[in-house]
């Protein structure tokens, strides 16, 4: 909506700033004028109550203004860039990796000769891991943060993170790192500040004067790490207060109710989008707004903060994709799209934490309804949203989706939770996987699951057995779960380590700072010596790295795999199997997996009813011909095979 006394403001403001007549700077004055009646709103809804109201609202203009004019020449070239090719992170040429920056390349300045390995397999994407500082000890795998703007020095210095984010682009590589929204370390300055007894930056968290506000809240909280961290509020002996801390004792969560805290989190969020970030990373955003009574999960103003993030930064870092790491119920993920006039205004990319889930499920019963019943649920993402797809990352798998999609499959939900904890937690003996129960919930016994990829498809029992079949299978499982991943739609992100078949790492039982925590057992130590061996024909990392590495070609070769709502999923009529065709201008592949330990069959007739197909179609995967059949004839599977047809 135009809203003339705030554009008359902001045209005050862009002589004050003096914007020029850049062709930049006037996109970025119409950007902000058609951005600002719904800034103002839903600032106004969430802090219009202030007594100082005003003087924030200015200071949020102002730092839009200064981000705008801090930005980069070359920034601003990739932002318009970005902005003629529309929805850029839709593209089937993005390959994303996650990884750990020192346990894969020792710090920042290794990463830049690594970059030739990972161009190698074809990735293009990076995910670092979080950089800045953070205690030792204390860390979380990085999340709690103790400066924002500071590289810890374990890492390397802001400068070398500079150098990189440089190095990326000239090569056409794409950076995302995370903000860590929801807490901070208690190591953080206002945290310090907090614990010395300042009042002011007490209100920067949750802080209660007794147990009266905490156990009313715990009651409906549910616990995120109910065995290291149980509860979710911690006492500070210096302050004498509690402190609210949903995931570790050390992390304490930031209060959005105030307005300062809001505005130094935007500026940090401008911050990283000036760094030449191209996905910023939203850690658990499901988390940012607290209200007795609730789960203080995914509230209507997390998501209202949310959209006032995407507004701002929509107009002073325009090429920044904003991620929403929610890892929620299937349906609850997808509001952080954006919902009514929100949509595609809200989260640019989300995790399919449901897809990934479902697939593990999959893998273990050898049944893939479940994953069928799902995809109701997921086919509701917007045009212009997309997900991250993947099988595994640094976190645990949860296995979140909703009960009703395992009774429409015809299982009991809670025997079913409890098989698949069996199978992959390391209680069924018999079970190939090799994994453990995390964050066991000793009342409701709730878990979650560890494990490296490799471990979890059998590799480790495989290889500690010397059974050369069974070692076969594992990666004929691995390469099943990726290719899934990489053409369901949305930007596959690989977990480093995966590419060279890691199976799990049992040494952060031996670090006092890791061994609370069992994801630590799928976040290997990047042994060079060992990825070396992907050129070695024949080795078990070859084989996985050769099939990841052709898998990416296929994916950057195929335009239907862009995530453009272009994907219908098929009724196969077995259940072992499942399938969806993608299209686009006319072109048309279907993507079949067979998520069994047999051989199955599929008739011809789920290519399309009454013979509307072709005679002739080309598996892209082996490259070998098929003779399309009549209705009834079948496609033949085996084990874990998947098929990709033209
Ligand atoms: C996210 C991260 C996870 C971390 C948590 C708390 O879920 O992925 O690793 O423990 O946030 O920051």
């Amino acid at each position: 909506m135009y809203n003339i006394t705030l554009t008359q403001h902001l045209q005050g403001l862009a002589k004050k700033f003096k914007l020029g007549k850049t062709v930049n700077d006037q996109q970025f004055l119409t950007h902000f004028i058609a951005n600002i009646d719904e800034i103002q709103a839903i600032f106004h809804m969430i802090y219009g109550q202030h007594p100082n109201y005003s003087t924030f609202f200015e200071q949020l203009l102002e730092s839009i203004f200064e981000t705008h004019a801090a930005r980069s020449k070359a920034l601003k070239e990739r932002d318009e860039e970005k902005a003629k090719q529309g929805f850029w992170y839709l593209s089937n040429q993005l390959m994303g990796m996650s990884l750990y920056v020192d346990r894969f390349a020792g710090n920042l300045k290794g990463m830049s000769s690594k970059l030739d390995y990972l161009q190698k397999l074809g990735v293009n994407y990076l995910h670092l891991m979080p950089i800045f500082e953070s205690p030792e000890g204390e860390s979380d795998g990085g999340y709690a943060v103790s400066d924002f703007r500071k590289v810890d020095k374990r890492f390397g210095s802001n400068k070398d993170l500079i150098d990189l984010q440089k190095e990326l682009q000239a090569k056409n590589m794409y950076l995302m790192i995370d903000i860590v929204l929801n807490h901070t370390s208690h190591h953080h300055e206002w945290a310090k500040k907090a614990k010395a007894g300042s009042k002011e930056y007490q209100d920067y968290f949750y802080f209660y004067d007794d147990r009266k506000i905490p156990d009313q809240m715990d009651e409906t909280m549910p616990e995120i790490f109910p065995e290291s961290s149980p509860g979710s509020f911690t006492y500070i002996p210096e302050a004498d207060k509690w402190a609210m801390t949903v995931f570790h004792h050390y992390q304490w969560d930031l209060n959005y109710t105030n307005p300062k805290v809001f505005l130094e989190m935007l500026s940090n969020v401008f911050h990283y989008g000036n760094l030449g970030v191209d996905v910023l990373r939203i850690d658990a955003p499901a988390f940012i707004w607290k209200e007795m009574g609730t789960t203080c999960q995914n509230l209507p103003k997390a998501h209202k903060l949310l959209q006032l993030i995407k507004l701002c930064t929509e107009v002073a870092t325009p090429g920044m994709a904003l991620l929403g790491e929610a890892i929620v119920a299937p349906a609850q993920i997808m509001e952080y799209f954006g919902t009514g006039r929100f949509v595609n205004h809200e989260c640019d990319v989300a995790y399919n934490a449901t897809q990934m889930a479902v697939q593990w499920d999959a893998l273990a019963t050898g049944d893939t309804r479940i994953m069928l019943a799902a995809q109701q649920e997921l086919q509701k993402k917007p045009l212009g949203g997309t997900w991250i797809t993947y099988t595994r990352c640094h976190d645990d798998i949860g296995l979140g989706y909703d009960d009703y999609m395992i009774e429409q499959a015809g299982f009991t939900p809670y025997l079913h939770r409890h098989y698949l904890k069996n199978y992959y937690g390391g209680i069924q003996t018999d079970s190939p996987a090799a994994g453990a129960l995390f964050a066991v919930n000793p009342k409701t016994q709730d878990a979650r699951l560890s494990g490296s990829l490799a471990s979890l498809c059998g590799l480790e029992k495989a290889i500690a057995s010397k059974n050369a079949t069974a070692i076969q299978t594992s990666i004929d499982k691995i390469t099943m779960m990726q290719a899934q991943s990489m053409f369901v739609g949305g930007v596959p992100m690989l977990f480093y380590g995966d590419e060279a078949a890691y199976t799990n790492d049992y040494t952060y039982l031996q670090d006092p700072g890791k061994s609370y925590d069992n994801r630590w057992m799928h976040r290997p130590i990047i042994d060079w010596k060992k990825n070396a061996a992907v050129d070695s024909p024949k080795s078990v990392e070859n084989k996985v790295f050769s099939n990841l590495q052709k898998l990416i070609k296929l994916r950057k070769s195929l335009k239907v795999v862009a995530d453009l709502k272009n994907i219908h999923w098929l009724e196969v009529h077995n259940n072992s199997i499942i399938g969806f065709e993608r299209y686009l201008n006319g072109e048309k592949v279907y993507f079949l997996f067979n998520f069994s330990a047999e051989p199955q069959e599929v008739t011809y007739y789920m290519l399309g009813a009454y013979g509307e197909r072709a005679t002739t179609m080309k598996d892209l995967w082996s490259g070998k011909t098929i003779q399309i059949g009549m209705d009834h004839d079948h496609l033949a599977f085996a084990p874990y095979q998947f098929y990709v047809l033209k």
